[in-house]
């Protein structure tokens, strides 16, 4: 038999090599969570400044996110846009391109993050030269994505493609416009702003990333993987087109609910304030969108732990955006911010929305991506399912209460108006909350090894197999 051409198939590899990697840097990121978990309990393990909590946590933070959560995104998009459009990737070499650019920024943010090497801005600590290359991974990965959907055979953009694409562009900008700076050395700059300006870039950067990196992306991966594990199509077409005009316009206006009570106006304080409200009505529209798909299909949650990890997967959506719009209100925010109860949404983001959309999606593609119908075992798909899902209820609940403890601890005055408690005894009050996050997060991580053993016995062995493009409608073979 002729084997085929590159050009009847789709371009696997690279889906693939990102597929892979997103398993392992998802362990790799978790690790370095569950240390600072346990710092946070004991100090002692601060051992070396490279290993010190200050050193380390933006490393999980870079690590999930963009090593994980950006592998996971570059995976998905690539294999749904290919599918969905009906031809191969646009540009294979700029496609290979992108995946070792980006495990060599991930690499390098390893190295110089704990060397304490940084530009102090969150989720865009890295510097100046790594910056530059994560601009040019970028522009490549637009270039084959935008050019893959310029030479579809398909009439129709699919719509995870649209979230995919505003995902691309939109960090696109929001990349080139905070982390403009001025270099000194090869290893230090300063921010291009200043002062409130600097505050105000950099959580219209933050939030959007949350926004856009931790949000639109995951929520173009949610608009096929669910359909095509449920058997169903989208619950509403029109539901799915106005979820992404109303989310993409709001989200960009939320950013300064992050300064509250700062020296940033009041009326853009309240304006942040506003659309974050606003928000929970695209966001539960979208996971409204999700869950409703299952109609008919209800069944098949009983036995299938695909779609067990994607709904759960929405239901943490839905209980994060409805969480953020309340902590976005000022009374709110101002018992939650500097409190736990924030490390506790964004985990139910992280964990619950991000984290298990990511693994649901993974559970499908990589059989598929080596010639096999499942996983290696389903049975260990359902164990992990079951630990994270347990893992994830620890870690936020301890983080819940800890944090209403602390804000009401910070704020209670004695009737001579001295502070009731010392900062320390709220310190002092939030350790048994830490070791429940801790156990919270063995768990997840438990999860997350199970599925690297899962992925790993799925894929030895195995040939990897690239599927056939289908022939337009008409055409003979
Ligand atoms: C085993 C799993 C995990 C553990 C044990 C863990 C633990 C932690 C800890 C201890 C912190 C610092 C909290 C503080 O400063 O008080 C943190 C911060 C953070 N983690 Fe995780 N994490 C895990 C997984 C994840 C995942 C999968 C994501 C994203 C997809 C994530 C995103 C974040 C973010 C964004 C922050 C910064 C929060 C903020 O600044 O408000 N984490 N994590
Ligand atoms: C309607 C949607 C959402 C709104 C309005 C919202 C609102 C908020 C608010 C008010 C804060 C606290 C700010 C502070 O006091 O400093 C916050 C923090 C945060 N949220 Fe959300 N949230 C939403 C959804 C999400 C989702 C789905 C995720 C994760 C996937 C997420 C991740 C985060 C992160 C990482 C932070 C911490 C930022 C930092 O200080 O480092 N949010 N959000």
């Amino acid at each position: 038999m002729q084997a085929p051409s590159t050009c009847n198939t789709y371009n696997y590899t690279v889906v693939r090599q990102f597929a892979i990697m997103t398993v392992v840097w998802g362990i790799v990121g978790m690790l370095v969570g569950l240390i600072i978990a346990a710092q946070l309990i004991w100090p002692e393990l601060n051992l070396t400044p490279w290993l010190s909590y200050g050193r380390l946590r933006p490393l999980h933070t870079n690590a999930v996110i963009f090593a994980f959560g950006g592998s996971a995104l570059f995976a998905t998009s690539y294999y749904v846009v290919q599918r969905t459009c009906h031809v191969r990737l646009f540009g294979d070499w700029l496609a290979s391109f992108t995946f070792w650019g980006w495990q060599a920024v991930i690499v390098l943010a390893a190295v110089t993050l704990p060397l304490g090497m940084t530009s102090g801005k969150e989720y865009a600590e890295l510097e100046w030269p790594i910056d530059v290359l994560i601009t040019l991974v970028w522009v490549s990965y637009a270039v084959v994505f935008f050019g893959t959907i310029a030479k579809r055979k398909t009439p129709h953009i699919y719509v995870a493609n649209w979230f995919f694409g505003a995902f691309i562009i939109t960090v696109a900008v929001l990349h080139l416009v905070n982390s403009a700076a001025m270099p000194v050395t090869l290893t230090k700059s300063y921010s291009a702003y200043a002062g409130v300006q600097d505050a105000m870039v950099q959580w219209w950067y933050g939030h959007n990333a949350v926004g856009f990196f931790l949000t639109a992306g995951f929520l173009g991966m949610m608009y096929y993987f669910i359909p095509k594990q449920a058997g169903r199509p989208v619950y509403s077409y029109r539901l799915s087109v106005v979820h992404f005009w109303a989310l993409i316009f709001t989200y960009m206006w939320a950013g300064p609910h992050h300064l509250h009570y700062t020296a940033l106006p009041d009326w853009a304080q309240s304006i942040g304030m506003i659309f974050s409200l606003v928000l929970l009505a695209p966001s539960w529209g979208g996971m409204i969108n999700g869950i409703m798909t299952l109609s008919g299909a209800w069944y098949k949650l009983r036995t299938d732990p695909i779609l067990k990890f994607l709904v759960v997967s929405l239901s943490f959506y839905g209980m994060s955006t409805f969480e953020g719009p309340m902590m976005s209100i000022k009374t709110v925010n101002a018992l939650s911010h500097y409190t736990d109860w924030t490390i506790g949404h964004v985990h139910s983001g992280a964990l619950g929305w991000v984290g298990m959309v990511t693994f649901g999606s993974l559970y499908y593609l990589i059989p598929r991506l080596y010639g096999r119908t499942e996983m290696h075992s389903m049975k260990l798909v359902t164990l992990h399912f079951w630990v994270a899902t347990i893992g994830i209820v620890l870690y936020i609940a301890a983080m819940w209460i800890a944090g209403v403890m602390q804000g009401l601890m910070w704020r209670a005055v004695n009737p001579d108006g001295t502070l009731t408690y010392a900062f320390v005894e709220s310190v002092k009050a939030t350790y048994p909350y830490y070791a429940v996050r801790l156990l919270g997060g063995l768990l997840y991580f438990a999860g997350a090894l199970i599925m690297g053993w899962n992925v790993y016995k799925t894929v030895v062995g195995q040939k990897a197999v690239d599927a056939p493009i289908p022939l337009p409608a008409g055409a003979h073979a």
